[in-house]
């Protein structure tokens, strides 16, 4: 069986704090972007938070952010499906059902759970079911396509991996002929697409720009605030009237997110000409990024005044997300031998 749908485009992000440039680059515009040529289904993880977040009212509060963020960043809510995790508990009942197929090596080897050993902190489960949970969110949904960051590259393969697991196990086969073809009976494998520029935004420090390492710039914050944290990004000490190197530079690597081609080779030769200081390039970074993101804060803001609003899309979009994931729990039910769900 084939299916003559259009690509499905699917992807989650945790709420945990303010969205910053990182997530915007790495995955809310690629996510809005393929919107336009894809179905999108995009969820806010708020099962994923629980691995760290113990604050309910926070929770709560992130939550409606992060959806304000993805509508003001050019979602539209009516033809998206965008939904909170837990508003969908199916999610858990595959995750399940993914963990009897996943070995724990597979699991042992997550990027975040060896971190956490090798940090000698105790991980708790929920960070080992980290990865099985993620696939469940992936695979629910017959998704096509998951934009990601880099960072999410490892999960996305081992989402792959437990596709193949489970219909290897229950079905007999991987579920794909010789062209890569899927057969339409056990689970869906998605590929990962993750955009090559903005694949690791840099932050304040030159590390990856990460709310953990407090090196991030929020998406969303007032301008004055805006441009204190740009001047904040660490450069060299290259006194203002020597050359500089662009291609090293953090100030540079964040100003190509937001300019075009030719205003980034103009940027360039300022910083090869000489007398031309990072505090100059700062200024320069500030006035595009404001321009950049002026316009959708006024819409976030106006969205977040109004959180029935924002219920009420969330609300939708979990009935529509729902009714996507049923026909899929009963495939997987049915393939491993439990009971059709009886009718509602
Ligand atoms: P954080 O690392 O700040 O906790 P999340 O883990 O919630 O961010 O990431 C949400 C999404 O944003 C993921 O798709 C992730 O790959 C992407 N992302 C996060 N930080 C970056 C970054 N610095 N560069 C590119 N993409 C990023
Ligand atoms: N783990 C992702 C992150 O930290 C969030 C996430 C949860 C996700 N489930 C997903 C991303 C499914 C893509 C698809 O950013």
């Amino acid at each position: 069986m084939t299916s003559t749908r259009r690509m499905r485009s699917l992807s989650g992000i945790k709420p945990t704090g303010q969205p910053h440039w990182g997530n915007y680059f790495g995955m809310i515009a690629p996510a809005v972007g393929l919107a336009a040529e894809a179905e999108a289904y995009y969820f806010i993880a708020d099962y994923h938070a629980l691995t760290t977040v113990r604050d309910a009212d926070a929770l709560r509060s992130d939550s409606y952010e992060i959806a304000a963020t993805m509508i003001a960043c050019g979602l539209d809510p009516e033809s998206a499906v965008l939904w909170r995790q837990s508003d969908v508990p199916e999610v858990c009942e595959l995750t399940w059902i993914l963990s009897c197929v996943t070995g724990m090596g597979l699991v042992e080897r997550a990027h975040a759970y060896k971190d956490a050993r090798a940090k000698k902190k105790e991980p708790n489960f929920g960070l080992v079911t980290y990865p099985v949970l993620m696939a469940a969110d992936i695979l629910l949904y017959d998704s096509d396509v998951v934009p990601v960051g880099k960072d999410q590259v490892q999960h996305l393969e081992m989402a792959r991996d437990m596709a193949g697991y489970f219909n290897a196990q229950f079905l007999g086969n991987i579920g794909y002929d010789n062209e890569g073809v899927w057969d339409g009976k056990g689970l869906k494998r998605p590929a990962a697409r993750v955009q090559d520029n903005t694949a690791v935004v840099p932050g304040l420090d030159g590390r990856k720009m990460s709310k953990s390492y407090g090196n991030h710039i929020p998406v969303f914050i007032g301008k004055k605030k805006l441009r204190k944290r740009i001047m904040a990004i660490k450069t060299d000490s290259t006194p203002l009237e020597e050359p500089k190197d662009p291609t090293t530079c953090n100030v540079f690597q964040l100003y190509t997110l937001f300019a075009n081609a030719d205003e980034q080779a103009e940027l360039a030769a300022k910083y090869r000409g000489g007398n031309f200081g990072y505090g100059h390039a700062k200024l320069e970074l500030f006035a595009k990024a404001d321009a950049h993101f002026a316009p959708r804060r006024e819409r976030f803001d106006e969205l977040m005044a109004d959180k029935d609003t924002l219920e009420d899309i969330l609300r939708l979009g979990a009935k529509r997300a729902r009714a996507t994931a049923e026909p899929v729990m009963e495939r997987v039910r049915s393939a491993i031998g439990l009971p059709a769900r009886p009718i509602r």
